[in-house]
């Protein structure tokens, strides 16, 4: 059986959740992080919104990795050397099954670390993985990012290729982003590779629609956030009072998603014995999703010490697998 590598228990989740609330629904504006978007209820509304066709993303990055692998997997010369594939937020490794697969079936010798902050998640993924590809050499790592990085740097007896998809990266601010390849970067050897799946910009209609769709589904996944703090911190959230508002700011190529209070009201946190207020119309910022041009990502590459070897482009030029190797 595969062993998880993990280091904290749920109670240390839960008071490190506990704090950060505390903290950001103090601060002005009040703001809250995206990463408590995904406990078991937030995963099934992701996946839901990986379903939309609003939600381009996705299907973006599955045509790339599946009409592209093997020009993907041949220059990380998977087939060549022996490597370890890390995986940032492998979620539920849907579009990372189409690598996985070309890799076993062309005998490529590697192992498979799949990273999450969701254990609910790497133990899905696992046993799915187990189902489908039993040859498949998988060790989940349930741990946050920067927690990951250094474990894994210790892990020196293979060459190491990064894979950091789905648009994970959008979720940092540009200088955020910039210092965590910066720590990826001092993680790993040289010659390791990247590969980073990141939203282009584009009409900001077509993005706007992605954050904000018809169906109200990403409005559930937002508020899902509230009904978290219910659940896990014991707090008193009416989800009817609150509104979702997203909007795409097309200068410094943000999507920016906010939970708006639609009045005066008090809200409680049993857990905390904590209180906060809010007035009519004030807002929680709980996301952003920053899409890049191609050359914000070649001076990010640059000033981080990559050298950008390729960028793999679905057919509408709407999102990019872009392959870095460190310098
Ligand atoms: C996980 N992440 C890349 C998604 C995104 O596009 O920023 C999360 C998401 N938020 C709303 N819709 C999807």
């Amino acid at each position: 059986m595969n062993e998880k590598i993990t280091t904290g228990t749920i109670q240390r989740k839960t008071s490190a959740f506990g704090k950060d609330v505390m903290y950001g629904l103090s601060q002005h504006p009040k703001s809250l992080s995206s990463k408590y978007f995904y406990d078991a209820e937030g995963d099934k509304i992701f996946q839901q919104i990986m379903n939309m066709p609003e939600y381009y993303l996705t299907n973006c990055e599955y045509e790339i990795l599946s009409q592209q692998r093997k020009d993907i997997c041949d220059a990380i010369h998977a087939l060549d050397e022996p490597l370890n594939l890390i995986e940032f937020g492998a979620g539920d490794g849907y579009k990372t099954k189409l690598l996985l697969k070309y890799l076993l079936d062309n005998k490529a010798e590697f192992n498979y670390y799949p990273v999450d902050i969701s254990n609910h998640i790497l133990d899905e993924l696992q046993s799915k993985l187990h189902d489908e590809m039993p040859d498949l050499d998988v060790k989940p790592v349930n741990l946050e990012y920067f927690e990951a990085l250094t474990t894994l740097s210790k892990i020196k007896n293979r060459r190491n290729v990064v894979l950091f998809l789905g648009a994970n990266i959008g979720n940092f601010r540009y200088k955020e982003a910039e210092n965590f390849i910066g720590r990826i970067h001092s993680s790993l050897n040289e010659g390791d590779l990247l590969l980073m799946g990141v939203d282009l910009r584009k009409n900001p209609n077509i993005i706007r629609l992605a954050y904000d769709d018809p169906h109200g589904i990403t409005a559930s996944f937002n508020l899902n956030l509230l009904k978290r703090m219910n659940r896990e911190l014991g707090a008193d959230f009416k989800t009817d009072s609150f509104s979702h508002y997203a909007f795409y700011e097309p200068v410094d190529g943000e999507m920016l998603s906010y939970l708006v209070s639609k009045k005066d009201q008090v809200v409680h946190f049993d857990a905390l014995e904590w209180s906060v207020e809010f007035n009519k119309d004030e807002f929680i910022h709980t996301e952003v999703s920053k899409k890049y041009s191609i050359s914000e990502l070649e001076m990010m590459a640059e000033s981080q010490h990559f050298k950008v070897m390729k960028h793999f482009f679905d057919g509408k030029q709407y999102f990019v697998d872009t392959l870095w190797k460190l310098k």
